[in-house]
């Protein structure tokens, strides 16, 4: 298809070979461009506007009609349906002056229609695999529905789960959250855009927006280097490295600048440092907000941001308002602004938008493409692999399909929240709640009675506010409800926690324990002396403590539109629990920042000290363990790991070496363990943590069986920036570690030395 007013760039390359020219097709193809565009145009082309549906901020969608015609915009985020797509990207290519077609971005953070674990879930399947494979459906799904470019994954470490944002992004580890963050690259562009399925990327937000202070979303930054460099910088640059074909500036401040306008950030590091060559979009109305950061006035936030390396606007208004003026003033260049609008323009080449603008806007293939069974058949098994069963005392867990069961809570019910965060194009009428995948799992064999029991939180505004649709209900009479249909049952089943909204952007608690209303209720149901089983869902690391000391059976549940069908699967034995927490769970909020890959001090208490030691690094009141640790995660079976042999003790600086465990399934179901391998340098010239995960292996194991899992120590996995930020191995010994979780108790220990 042609624009009407471009040459495709097939017709293009064919003049190109025709004339004999050398320059490679989308150089000469965007140069032939940008010799016809005013200035307006390619500021216009920086410029990226909401069209109305879906708004994080306070900035108004203005009529973009008028502005598509006038080439004032380059790209629309947050359109819902391929016909409102296609009607708006006519508007630009068929009304505009140049037809300079537009790219479409949407939040497609877990999922479009077929909404998989929100990502911290999805992080704690460790099954890399599936996480591409929910990405590319992701893509398949948004693709056909008019969306171009996802803005995902969120690479943010975050170390506080009182920052609700921690839901988005693949929890404290910087090892796994890099894996996680290249298989989710690639499971949305695939190898190239030449497949219609494939969209573009956005590795989010850049940088350290997880470390906001207090875990208060918005909040200041403040870091070492050494620490950006070997813990929070990893993520975003293996998405750089996967190819990530766009990044997204974050709200917050990195050394005292906001990061939108932080030249050493987007241009020496990104760019020169790890070779990026996409384009970088701001966050949401981030160059309006560094007013408030104390910068500037409009145009020069405007034009520090544009010299810092940042190509496009979200929704500020703030290029295609002043960047001309700044021209004109000398405070940008004519250059600055061209290398914006290549990058911009180059994206739209590649991602084949000049041949055909409407490329991702096929009204039938949005309806045959979207919440297909397969999909679903896909996500209803990663959230069966997203749980983390905490507790099981007394193998209550699986239950049988038999007697009552009473199911009490508030998100027993609801559609609305059972997706998650950051669902914009779910449909809550096509799925499940929590009761109905019960009731369709048990149906003729056993009788389900349900009642919602308790609000999400005592205040009424509070509950409102969080945009849930569960009603307020009265206290007393929700929990005589409860308490009644519990005395009738033979089990219950609590589905409590957070509301979809409990957790996500501006959702950060301070206190982050299982809400009033909610454990009153669940102590109140103890006293009937029946099996309890607590599903906690949770948009974060939560704080379960009394819950671990007072309810039998828990459950970690991280949401999905298959979650209710995925936990009556696991509930009732039809698939055993294989997750495991890819954050620390605390025991008190007072702990926080919480995180096992900690530096020592020089007066440990050491892990699993059981009382309060004066003058050493811990607390009065509380032990410094998580309740469950990072790595943390039960089956339904049981594994056994064997000691470790090494294939040798020692290793040179450009050899390598193996780790091999034998695990064996000793208990009574099937399973699968996800064996971890942590490293600790013992000495070197900067400290180093007291371990880090270096690899992680899902291995299937049939009751009974045993497997040999092996693990190659390559140099790479010892390296670390030094304090002049080289990237080095430093000779010496270093301690190996292989198990089911970050405790040292549960891990087995071997020692070698890299001479
Ligand atoms: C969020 C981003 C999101 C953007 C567009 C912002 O408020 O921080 O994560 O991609 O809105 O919706």
């Amino acid at each position: 298809m042609k624009t009407g007013k471009l040459l495709s760039t097939l017709a293009y390359t064919a003049l190109l070979m025709s004339c004999n020219t050398q320059k490679d097709p989308m150089d000469a193809y965007i140069d032939e461009l940008m010799s016809k565009m005013t200035i307006q145009e390619k500021i216009g082309q920086l410029n990226q506007q909401v069209a109305g549906d879906i708004m994080t901020g306070s900035e108004q969608d203005t009529e973009i009609t008028e502005l598509l015609r006038n080439g004032e915009i380059g790209s629309v985020l947050n359109v819902k349906g391929v016909d409102r797509v296609k009607a708006i990207q006519k508007i630009a290519v068929e009304e505009s002056r140049l037809g300079i077609p537009l790219i479409v971005g949407m939040d497609v953070i877990h999922g479009y229609e077929t909404v998989f674990p929100i990502p911290l879930g999805l992080a704690a399947t460790w099954d890399i695999e599936g996480i591409e494979e929910s990405a590319h459906i992701a893509a398949k799904e948004a693709s056909a529905n008019g969306v171009a470019w996802t803005f995902s994954p969120m690479g943010d470490i975050c170390v506080d789960p009182r920052w609700g944002r921690q839901a988005e992004g693949a929890g404290e580890d910087p090892f796994l959250g890099s894996r996680v963050a290249e298989a989710m690259v690639r499971g949305y562009q695939g190898n190239n855009y030449e497949n219609e399925d494939n969209i573009m990327a956005c590795i989010k937000h850049f940088a350290l927006y997880g470390a906001a202070e207090a875990g208060r979303d918005y909040n200041t930054v403040d870091m070492s280097h050494l620490r950006m460099y070997n813990e929070y910088f990893d993520p975003y640059k293996a998405a750089v490295e996967a190819g990530a074909g766009s990044v997204m500036t974050s709200f917050n401040i990195v050394d005292g600048l906001p990061a939108t306008s932080n030249k050493w950030l987007v241009t020496d590091v990104l760019r020169n440092q790890w070779g990026f060559d996409g384009f970088v979009v701001t966050d949401y109305a981030s160059i309006d907000e560094m007013e408030k950061h104390g910068i500037s006035d409009k145009q020069h936030n405007a034009a520090l941001a544009l010299k810092a390396g940042t190509d496009m606007d979200m929704v500020a208004r703030a290029f295609v308002e002043t960047l001309e003026k700044s021209l004109n003033e000398g405070l940008v260049s004519q250059s600055d602004i061209d290398t914006a609008c290549r990058r911009v323009l180059e994206a739209k080449y590649k991602l084949g938008l000049f041949d055909n603008p409407y490329k991702y806007c096929d009204e039938a293939k949005a309806q045959n493409s979207t919440y297909l069974p397969e999909y679903r058949e896909v996500a209803r098994r990663l959230t069966q692999e997203s749980f983390v069963l905490l507790k099981n005392e007394g193998n209550i867990l699986p239950l049988k399909k038999q007697g009552t069961v009473a199911l009490i809570g508030p998100m027993s019910e609801s559609n609305g929240d059972i997706v998650g965060t950051w669902c914009v194009a779910s449909d809550p009428t096509k799925y499940n709640n929590v009761r109905e995948g019960l009731e369709k799992a048990l149906e003729g064999k056993a009788k389900v009675l349900c009642t919602q029991g308790c609000n999400f939180v005592d205040d009424p505004y509070v509950q409102t506010a969080t945009r849930t649709l569960v009603p307020f209900i009265d206290k007393e009479q929700g929990k005589r409800e409860a308490m009644d249909i519990a005395r009738k049952a033979d089990v219950i089943i609590c589905a409590m926690g957070e509301d979809a909204w409990m957790s996500g952007e501006g959702s950060s608690r301070s206190d982050i324990e299982m809400p009033a209303p909610q454990r009153e209720l669940l102590a109140a149901l103890k006293t009937l002396g029946k099996p309890i089983v607590l599903l906690n869902f949770a948009g974060r690391a939560t704080a379960i403590k009394w819950e671990s000391e007072n309810i039998p059976a828990i459950m970690q549940v991280w949401y999905g539109s298959e979650c209710a069908d995925a936990l009556a699967d696991v509930l009732f034995g039809d698939a055993v629990p294989q997750g495991k927490l890819t954050v620390s769970m605390p025991q008190s909020v007072g702990q926080l920042p919480l995180y096992y890959n900690y530096l020592n001090t020089g007066r440990p208490v050491g892990e699993g000290a059981d009382r309060y030691l004066n003058f050493t690094s811990n607390y009065i009141d509380v032990r410094n363990d998580a309740l469950y640790p990072f790595g943390y995660g039960l089956s339904y079976t049981t594994f056994e790991y064997s000691d470790i042999t090494l294939s040798a003790n020692e290793m040179t600086a450009n050899g390598s070496l193996t780790a091999k465990v034998t695990i064996t399934n000793t208990g009574e179901y099937d399973g699968v363990e996800i064996a971890q391998l942590y490293i600790h340098d013992l000495q070197a010239s900067i400290c180093r943590p007291v371990k880090e995960l270096k690899g992680f292996k899902r291995v299937a194991l049939k009751k009974g069986e045993s497997k040999d899992v092996e693990f190659e120590i390559t140099p790479d996995l010892l390296k670390f920036y030094n304090s002049d930020l080289q990237y080095v191995l430093e000779p010496g010994m270093f301690d190996l570690m292989i198990g089911t979780n970050s405790s040292n108790k549960a891990l087995k220990k071997a020692s070698f030395e890299v001479k």
